[in-house]
């Protein structure tokens, strides 16, 4: 390939540009040219990024619903009366409206006026006294309906308002390059009339409501689970658990629930029955004095191989956690668990509960669906992970526990019906019975090491450093009552297996005299005729008293009098039954093993 020039390269390496001279250098004066800042420099394309299309229709009924809601706050400041606390919303399909009435505190002329600003809130100097703060949330129909209609009477005024909204033409020029009072001149209107001075209450109107990309605002059924989850209505007066949860957060801050009616019926807050989920618990989320949130947390009481929470989902119920900053749901369900510090996250299904945000500094963003980013809150965001994690993995716990549980019940049971054979033991018998038992205590293997497993957890030393799965695998077995189950099914196992051991002659097998076994039936495997001190042992006990319970077997006691195996002796035992276990007895490979053992061993110096 022919060089090209240096200079003909690259264009632009030849192109050198030199920069001015610093003003500062030269040394001529500034001359100040007037200048003001008017409404003229706002375009009317701000309105369309502060409020087009920003919000879902769920998120328009709620910045409605959130100021009636503020309205009671208003009232009962103002009067000292604790006002009634009702929202009620009305979707007509047919007429494309939809309504939302408070008897709140109401606005008179001057609030009306402040109403239909843009981003300037009277709330915004009380933060504490109410949800909205921006001063935009009654712009969040405008790409939503044709117009907004609000009426409004304040107590003590004895006037009538209505402020008209025309959002349609607004929205029919949004992004004209036109000064924005331009654009909303005539589209706003303020009307009056006379009206009862002790009437106050505030009717909103979203007037055509736009089918196409806001129809489901119309829809009464999808608004009506959206509402259930995310604004503060009460609980399910029939739930279980309703009174409990009222009673533990009857004095956080921002748990207060408001009457809400969908086209007059009452919308609750819906969680799984109490089959599905145990009692709710109540904990923090803290660093230090500092606390940031409280929860309630119900744990799944599902105890089959599916332990995630069966919610009736048509019925509204939920699982995992809402997290709600003054009542209000911020994001979805698990909120900032899906994230690589969060362990179990799929877990989280296994719980239900409500996470509700203290902190007056932990806002929402605009359209509520995450937090707005701070020092604070993203160290909240932290503590809220290690609250999922924390949580997740109490489902570890939760399986350990029922894994326990069972075993101990299974081991019980079958333990019983050995009891019962041995009982109806007797000469005739004793072969039938002690290939039953043998067969029985095989089975039990299973349980016997979850068993053995548990309580090793059980007994374990905490050192501190233990990851938050084993912690909370400990913490569950470690309840008394699982404790008891699995001490009592481990202390039956040793007794049985005494009681075995001491009663053996009743129950050895033929090989012991190697006469009654006719020849042509195979002989009876070294799993279950290593010998100790003569005698055979039968691998159940090996395997039982080593793995269970340590070797019990108290020689001289009870029956035939006999040396307990040596550790070798009951190993090998042990190999040979889990060799038999895992590729059968009448395999190649078994008999292969059991040809090359001895000299396997000799080899190590171990004679048998
Ligand atoms: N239902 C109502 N009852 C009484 N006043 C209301 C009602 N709806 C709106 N207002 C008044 O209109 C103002 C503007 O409402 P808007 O929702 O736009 O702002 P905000 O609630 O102050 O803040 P945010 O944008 O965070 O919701 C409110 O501050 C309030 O004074
Ligand atoms: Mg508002």
């Amino acid at each position: 390939m022919p060089r090209l020039p240096r200079n003909e390269m690259s264009p632009r390496a030849s192109r050198k540009v030199a920069w001015p001279a610093l003003a500062e250098q030269i040394s001529i004066s500034w001359e100040n040219i007037p200048t003001e800042y008017s409404i003229k420099d706002i375009g009317a394309p701000l309105l369309a990024s502060l409020a087009e299309g920003l919000y879902t229709p769920e998120e328009v009924l709620r910045e409605y619903v959130q100021n009636a809601i503020d309205s009671y706050a208003d009232f009962r400041r103002t009067t000292g009366v604790e006002p009634a606390n009702t929202v009620q919303i009305l979707i007509v399909p047919r007429t494309g409206e939809v309504h939302i009435m408070d008897r709140g505190l109401g606005m008179d002329r001057d609030d009306v006026e402040r109403a239909k600003a843009i981003a300037v809130s009277p709330k915004l100097q009380r933060p504490h006294d109410f949800i909205g703060f921006r001063g935009i949330g009654i712009w969040s129909g405008l790409s939503a309906c044709d117009s907004l209609v609000l009426e409004t009477t304040k107590r003590g005024v004895a006037s009538r308002f209505r402020l008209t909204m025309d959002f349609k033409s607004i929205r029919d020029r949004l992004y004209d390059p036109i000064p924005i009072d331009d654009l909303l001149r005539g589209k706003i209107v303020i009307e009056a009339q006379p009206a009862e001075a002790e009437e106050h209450y505030t009717r909103v109107q979203l007037r055509n409501v736009e089918r196409a990309r806001y129809g489901a605002l119309l829809d009464v059924g999808r608004m009506t689970r959206y509402v259930e989850q995310n604004l503060p209505v009460p609980l399910d007066p029939g739930w279980a658990y309703t009174q409990r949860i009222e009673e533990g957060l009857k004095d956080i801050l921002w748990t207060a629930a408001y009457d809400l009616t969908i086209n007059g019926e009452p919308v609750y807050r819906r969680f799984p029955g109490a089959t599905e989920i145990k009692e709710p618990t109540f904990e923090v989320i803290a660093e230090g004095d500092q606390v940031f949130a409280h929860v309630w947390a119900a744990e799944t009481a599902r105890t089959g191989a599916s332990k995630r929470i069966e919610a009736d989902t048509a019925q509204g119920e939920v699982t995992n956690f809402a997290l709600r900053i003054k009542n209000f749901t911020v994001g979805d369900r698990g909120n900032y668990s899906r994230h690589p510090d969060v362990l179990d996250v799929e877990n989280l299904s296994w719980f239900v509960g409500e996470i509700y945000v203290v902190d007056p500094d932990i806002k929402p963003d605009t359209n509520r669906r995450s937090i707005q980013r701070s020092f604070r809150s993203d160290r909240f965001i932290e503590l809220l992970r290690h609250f999922y994690s924390n949580t997740a993995t109490r489902s570890r716990g939760w399986s350990a526990e029922v894994n326990a549980v069972a075993a101990s019940n299974t081991a019980q049971s079958t333990l019983r019906e050995i009891e019962a054979l041995l009982d109806q033991a007797d000469e005739a018998n004793s072969e039938t019975v002690h290939r039953q038992v043998a067969e029985l205590l095989r089975g039990l293997e299973r349980e016997r090491e979850i068993i053995r497993a548990a309580l090793e957890k059980i007994t374990a030393q905490d050192t501190g450093d233990e990851s938050l799965r084993v912690r909370a695998e400990r913490r569950y077995l470690r309840k008394a009552r699982v404790k008891v189950a699995l001490e009592a099914a481990s202390g039956q196992i040793v007794a049985l297996l005494n009681r075995i051991s001491t009663s053996w002659p009743q129950f050895a097998t033929p090989t012991e005299e190697g006469t009654q076994r006719p020849k042509k039936q195979r002989r009876s495997s070294r799993a279950r005729t290593a010998t100790s001190g003569g005698r055979p042992v039968s691998t159940e006990t090996a395997l039982g008293t080593q793995a269970v319970a340590g070797d019990q077997s108290r020689p001289g006691e009870g029956g035939a009098a006999r040396a307990p195996a040596s550790i070798l002796e009951l190993a090998i035992a042990a190999f040979y039954a889990a060799l038999a276990a895992v590729v059968g007895e009448e395999s190649e490979a078994y008999r292969q093993v059991e040809e090359r053992l001895p000299a396997e061993l000799r080899r190590r110096g171990i004679e048998v």
